[in-house]
């Protein structure tokens, strides 16, 4: 997790708990209404400049983990290829703004932004290689955050209102 401070780990951390008591509630009224609006909020801008191909960057957003993953062309390539593992891979039920409504689940291709909570019960799932796994009770997510059907969560991850000011990225705010 880069450029978090201590007491922003903790509330991170406080976040990816919640899913033993209760954080669940919210990600299962989540997963389950592909209609109701993506995050928004306070905007918070972050420099990307200097992420590296392959990083994935951890900011605070909204008392939740925001991810920021600068993929490689090789990931890319693998994303846009047909996955019959994946349980939705379309994003028809994904709560997600309507511009990264695309194969990779993004507004451009390097640049994967989602909120780092799992959709089954809130954990907060690991990147593995060329996956996300949840540690809780191993459910799995591609690099474009969308979940395999295989493990309990059954909705991508959810992504939030994003929008990029050059190298920077504006977290809160539809492009
Ligand atoms: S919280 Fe259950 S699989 Fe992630």
């Amino acid at each position: 997790m880069d450029h978090a401070s201590k007491p922003q780990r903790r509330r991170i951390m406080l976040a990816a708990g919640a899913c033993a008591v209760g954080g669940g509630t919210l990600f299962l009224s989540q997963q389950h209404n592909a209609t109701k609006s993506w995050p928004h909020g306070d905007p918070l801008t972050v420099d990307i400049a200097n992420l590296p191909e392959g990083k994935l960057k951890t900011v605070e957003w909204q008392g939740k983990p925001v991810w920021i993953l600068r993929r490689r062309a090789t990931e890319i390539s693998a994303l846009q290829a047909a996955n019959v593992a994946l349980a939705d891979p379309q994003s028809a039920q994904s709560l997600q703004p309507p511009a990264t409504r695309n194969t990779l689940r993004s507004l451009r291709p390097d640049i994967f932004v989602a909120i780092g909570l799992c959709t089954h019960q809130g954990c907060t799932p690991a990147l593995n290689g060329d996956h996300f796994l949840c540690p809780c009770h191993t459910s799995k997510y591609d690099l474009a955050g969308r979940v395999f059907k295989v493990g309990p969560a059954q909705a991508n991850l959810v992504i939030p209102a994003y929008r990029f000011d050059g190298e920077r990225l504006v977290i809160g705010e539809d492009a």
